[in-house]
Formats: C-alpha cells, sequence, structure tokens
C-alpha cells in the first residue's frame, strides 16, 4: 500500500475494474510494460507524476512501477480525478494524493506530497508541478534529472521558462511527438470533449450551431466530430493560418463577438485566457451551453459572467444555469473545467496508448541521457515517435509496405529528372 490522501479506498475494487478495460485497450503499453517487468530500467528511480488520475493514467504509471520505479502521483486538476481508480493505485503501492473537488490549497498540497518523495524525474500535465518546483519548492529541484509535459499548455509554460533562462532541468515535449498530438489533442479531444457536453447535457447536437474556440489540433477534432454529430460548426481564431485552414474545411469563421449570437453550444480549445470575454458574454444567445476543453479554467471569463448574474443553480450533475441581469439563462459545464474529463472519462484509452507509450519510453530514454542535455525543452525523439506508431500499426494488425532498393536510392538523388 502506498502512501495516500484518496477519496475513499473502499473503491478499490470498481477502480481495479476500470483499470483492467483500460489495460485491455492499450495494447501497445501493454507491451512495454512487460519489457519494463523483465528489463527493470527505471530501478529504484522516484517519479513524480502530476497527472489527471484516469484510469488510463493508471495503465501508465503502473507500467513505470512494473520498470522498478517509485511512483508519486498528484492529479493535474482540481475535478478530473477518477476516486475509484485513485483508490486502486493506492492499493497497489503507488503513493497517490488526489481526489475529486479538492480545493485550490489542496490542489497544491498534493503537488507539495509529490515533491516531498524527492522526484528524480517529474511528468506534468500542464506544468504545474515543474512551476511548483521552480517556485515554492525550489530547495527540491537538485534532485531532479529531467521531466516530460503532456500537454499544449504545459510545453507553452516551459518554451516561456527555457527562454526566460529560469528551467533548471531538460524537459521532454510529450505533446509535440506526432503519435500524440496528431491523435489524443485531434482525436481524442474531438471525441471526448462531446462525449462531456452530452453526458453533462444530453441534448441533440445535430441542427445546432456549435461555436469552436481555437482551431489547432484539438479544435480540428472538436470541430470535425461536431460536424459529425450535424452540427452547423462555426470556427473562432486569431490565427490567420488556423482560420484559413478552418475556412477551406468548410467552416464558417468569424469573430467570438458576432458567434455569440448565433451559437448554441460554445467549446473553448485554446490554451488562452478569457477567450470568450464581456463583449461576448454581454451578447451571448439566450440558452447558450458554455464548455472549455483547453487546459485551464480560464478560456471563459467565469468571473464577468458572474457579475452579470443574479445568481445560478446546478440543475444537473457539471451544470449550472447562470440567471443573467438582461433576463437571459446560460449554462456553464464542469465550472468551466476540462469538460472532457469533469464531465465524462477523458479521452479514449485507446490513444491515450500512443501518449502514454511515449511517456515510458522517453522517461527510460532521459534516464540515460538527461547528463548531456541543457535546462531546455526537447522534442521527443523520432526514433521513439515512430517505435510507437509502428507498434500502434502491428496491434491494430494494420500492415505497410517498406521502401524499396530503387525507391530509397531515388529519395537520395537530385540528379534524376524529366
Ligand atoms: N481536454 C483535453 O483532454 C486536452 C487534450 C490536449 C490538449 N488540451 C489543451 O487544449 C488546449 C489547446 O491545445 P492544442 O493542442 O489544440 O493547441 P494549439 O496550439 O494547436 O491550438 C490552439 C489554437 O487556439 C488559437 N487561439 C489562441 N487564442 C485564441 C483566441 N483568443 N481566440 C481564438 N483562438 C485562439 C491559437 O491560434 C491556436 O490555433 C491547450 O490548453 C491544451 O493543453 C486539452
Amino acid at each position: 500500500m502506498g502512501e495516500c490522501k484518496v477519496k475513499n479506498l473502499e473503491l478499490a475494487e470498481e477502480g481495479r475494474k476500470l483499470i483492467h478495460w483500460a489495460e485491455d485497450h492499450m495494447p501497445v503499453l501493454m507491451k512495454i510494460r512487460k519489457i519494463f517487468s523483465k528489463d527493470k530500467p527505471l530501478n529504484g528511480i522516484s517519479i513524480g507524476c502530476c497527472l489527471h488520475v484516469t484510469k488510463e493514467t493508471a495503465v501508465l504509471v503502473e507500467t513505470l512501477q512494473a520498470g522498478g520505479a517509485e511512483i508519486s502521483l498528484a492529479g493535474s486538476n482540481p475535478l478530473s480525478t477518477n476516486d475509484a481508480v485513485a483508490a486502486a493505485l493506492a492499493k497497489s503501492g503507488i503513493n497517490v494524493f488526489a481526489w475529486r473537488g479538492l480545493s485550490q490549497d489542496e490542489y497544491y498540497q498534493c503537488i507539495d506530497s509529490v515533491i516531498d518523495h524527492k522526484p528524480v524525474i517529474t511528468m506534468d500535465d500542464g506544468g504545474d508541478l515543474i512551476t511548483r518546483l521552480h517556485t515554492v519548492r525550489r530547495d527540491f529541484l537538485e534532485h531532479v534529472m529531467g521531466g516530460t509535459e503532456e500537454t499544449t499548455t504545459g510545453v507553452n509554460r516551459q518554451k516561456i521558462m527555457a527562454e526566460k533562462g529560469e528551467l533548471k532541468y531538460p524537459v521532454i515535449a510529450v505533446n509535440d511527438a506526432m503519435t500524440k498530438h496528431l491523435f489524443d489533442n485531434r482525436y481524442g479531444t474531438g471525441q471526448s470533449a462531446l462525449d462531456g457536453i452530452l453526458r453533462a447535457t444530453s441534448v441533440l447536437i445535430a441542427g445546432k450551431t456549435v461555436v469552436v474556440c481555437g482551431y489547432g489540433w484539438c479544435g480540428k477534432g472538436v470541430a470535425m466530430r461536431s460536424r459529425g454529430l450535424g452540427a452547423n460548426v462555426i470556427v473562432a481564431e486569431v490565427n490567420p493560418i488556423r482560420a484559413l485552414e478552418a475556412v477551406m474545411d468548410g467552416y464558417r469563421v468569424m469573430p467570438i463577438e458576432e458567434a455569440a449570437e448565433i451559437g448554441d453550444i460554445f467549446i473553448t480549445v485554446t490554451g488562452n485566457k478569457h477567450v470568450i470575454d464581456k463583449p461576448a458574454l454581454d451578447k451571448i444567445k439566450d440558452g447558450a451551453i458554455l464548455a472549455n476543453a483547453g487546459h485551464f479554467d480560464n478560456e471563459i471569463n467565469i468571473p464577468y459572467l458572474e457579475e452579470i448574474s443574479t445568481d445560478w443553480e446546478e440543475i444537473r450533475p457539471n451544470v449550472r444555469e447562470y440567471h443573467l441581469t438582461n433576463g437571459k439563462k446560460v449554462y456553464l459545464l464542469a465550472e468551466g473545467r476540462l469538460v472532457n474529463l469533469a464531465a465524462a472519462e477523458g479521452h479514449p484509452s485507446e490513444v491515450m496508448d500512443m501518449s502514454f507509450a511515449n511517456q515510458a519510453l522517453v522517461v527510460e530514454w532521459l534516464l540515460k541521457s538527461a547528463k548531456r542535455l541543457e535546462n531546455k525543452v526537447y522534442p521527443v525523439p523520432r526514433e521513439i515517435d515512430e517505435r510507437v506508431a509502428i507498434l500502434k500499426l502491428e496491434t491494430m494488425g494494420i500492415k505497410i509496405d517498406e521502401l524499396t532498393d530503387v525507391q530509397k536510392e531515388y529519395l537520395e538523388n537530385w540528379k534524376e529528372g524529366t
């Protein structure tokens, strides 16, 4: 039994069933687990994790544990912890400090408990563990060899730290691996954000106008899946190239202030602050549903929404009905936190299989390579990215072609032309 602070250890059996289900849908990670169990590449290493405590994360941390590591785990969002999974992990020897619904203070206490275990490697989703180590808990920095980062927002934060010369150990941007963001951010967020909205509201998507804020990897997936369910999709962007991509992908593109008046469902996925801000909230359509799938709960200006409301009522789990002073109603899902994790189960196991296979292989690589790295943000080595793709195809029973010798030679030759 690990050191733990979880909601209820009696939920462990329920959590174990969820973990088994995820294991059955994460064949790449399970292959890596088999190798790790035999070779023990992480023997005696303390790994500190700040990740969404889901059934898929359980498969990852138990894989690292099988490799010989001691794992300490805190949640990376106050509403994303599955309490049953947390209980099961605590019973299997992981140090778990996480429960759903913790306060801001408790959130950082949990991260501090992870830091108390003197991690040699840190694994972040959003960068709160690294940030804590570089601010309030700097005395523990000396133990850390390197870190990994799971999501876009975290990578953005650590790149700023590196640019300002404030990053004190190398970080590998797992998010930026092709086998991560092309699948997890796009198909994972695409499906699970809609899953969260549906579980919370059960509204019909067909015929609704869905406004997607941000047409990055996540936004592309959310827009694609919304259209697939029959929605009229509008995209709001600030990047002209991405806006143009959205136009050519067949979506209407317009400023959020204009979209505010016609949208039925709004989904923010930008990694930016106050994307739905005062001017949009002042014009928002009566009955609009607001959801966020970006990392932090600041994409919708919730303090302003509260300011222009007389009161709110929790009318269904994860649905707050705000009564605006202008007489309109607006529904905020999951308190503006990641709707796919707070109102559903996060990404399907099959995509997390690739994201977390990268994490596991990167940790193994980092242990061997950290000494020759600088305090910068590095991409995932190409060999790891490709290995994950090869393994995933293999487990899906899909074969592909190989370059012939003639093709290889042709591709390396610039003289052959017309
Ligand atoms: N919900 C999840 O499970 C999950 C999974 C992966 C990533 N994320 C998070 O989702 C967010 C987006 O990730 P991504 O990989 O798509 O990032 P990305 O960088 O590929 O895309 C973000 C897009 O948002 C746009 N944007 C920024 N400010 C904007 C504004 N004010 N209005 C409209 N558009 C704006 C940017 O121009 C960019 O095109 C990040 O916070 C990331 O950490 C969440």
